[in-house]
């Protein structure tokens, strides 16, 4: 079974564009094996690799597994019919290498967890909950604070069979429901516990990226992010905001081929064994799950189209 997810690979026309857009938006890149590659600051695991090629697309996506994890799941999928593959591109990491049922190809290695080398974020004052003490919050004589990604949260994905594709992600590799609306979308986490969603699920004609997600340390530092994004030329996608599904606040910007990024921060962290009903068996529910308890401008008709080209 999968626990975590690693890093997003993206076909991409230009990697000096991609470099730009990675960078504006707070990662660290360097180049490997002719691919550029971008890691959060202070963090050792890749977290995209962009590869050129003729049109952006999505790639790959690489999950892990726990160590003697790989054995189970070749079993899981040689028991569900999925054929196993060598790597369809020039990477260097080992694991296995299968397409779910929209194409889409997925590695999977045995990993770790990887911890951040950066400070932990300053605590949060509420009511009944006064955390931070004698500390600032913000100190704004300094103009070190800057948005940092601390990691590659989620990712979602269009599908043109939602239902098929979440049977898959739950019955083979070992994926939980943690909300979802109809066919439309569903998200799911970690079966030994972590994010609200690792990988979401979402209904198009065809598949493709719709966004991946980092983890920024507040909310701070998701608008410094989006707002230094959006001066330097990048189209706003959506936000600020906060979802109803997984809680977390939002703020989503264009990438440079109309997929997105976004920063997020405060998601629910369900426990591996944890009580959870998934929402999504109401129509009160279905809404809870498609739309944001609020946000700071009207989600725009374009947030859940799939610009990325079908083959
Ligand atoms: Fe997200």
């Amino acid at each position: 079974m999968i626990h975590s997810l690693n890093h997003i690979g993206l076909i991409v026309p230009s990697l000096e564009i991609g470099r730009a857009f990675y960078e504006c938006a707070g990662l660290e890149t360097h180049m490997s094996e002719g691919h550029l590659v971008c890691r959060c600051e202070g963090r050792d695991q890749d977290q995209v690799r962009l590869i050129q090629g003729p049109k952006k697309r999505l790639a790959y996506v690489s999950f892990g597994t726990p160590k003697g994890g790989l054995a189970e799941l070749r079993a899981r999928l040689e028991a569900a019919d999925v054929q196993l593959h060598d790597a369809p591109f020039a990477v260097p990491f080992d694991g296995i290498w299968f397409k779910d049922p929209d194409g889409d190809w997925i590695n999977v290695q045995e990993a770790d967890d990887v911890p951040s080398t950066l400070p932990a974020p300053v605590e949060v004052n509420s009511p009944q909950r006064y955390r931070r003490l004698g500390v600032r919050a913000c100190d704004a004589t300094s103009s070190q604070k800057r948005t940092r990604p601390r990691r590659l949260g989620h990712l979602i994905k269009f599908s043109p069979d939602v239902d098929r594709a979440v049977r898959f992600y739950t019955d083979v590799l070992g994926l939980l429901i943690s909300d979802r609306a109809l066919d439309i979308i569903a998200f799911m986490r970690s079966p030994f516990g972590g994010d609200h969603h690792m990988l979401g699920i979402a209904k198009s004609s065809h598949t493709g990226l719709h966004h991946m997600s980092f983890e920024v340390s507040d909310i701070d530092e998701i608008e410094m992010g989006a707002q230094h994004l959006l001066a330097s030329g990048y189209r706003d996608g959506y936000g600020l905001g906060r979802h109803g599904a997984g809680s977390n606040y939002f703020h989503y910007i264009r990438d440079p081929w109309n997929s997105m990024i976004e920063y997020f921060w405060d998601i629910d962290v369900i426990p591996e064994g944890a009580d959870w009903t998934p929402m999504g068996s109401t129509e009160n529910e279905v809404r809870a799950v498609l739309e944001a308890v609020w946000s700071g401008m009207p989600a725009p008709k374009e947030f859940i189209m799939n610009f990325e080209e079908p083959d």
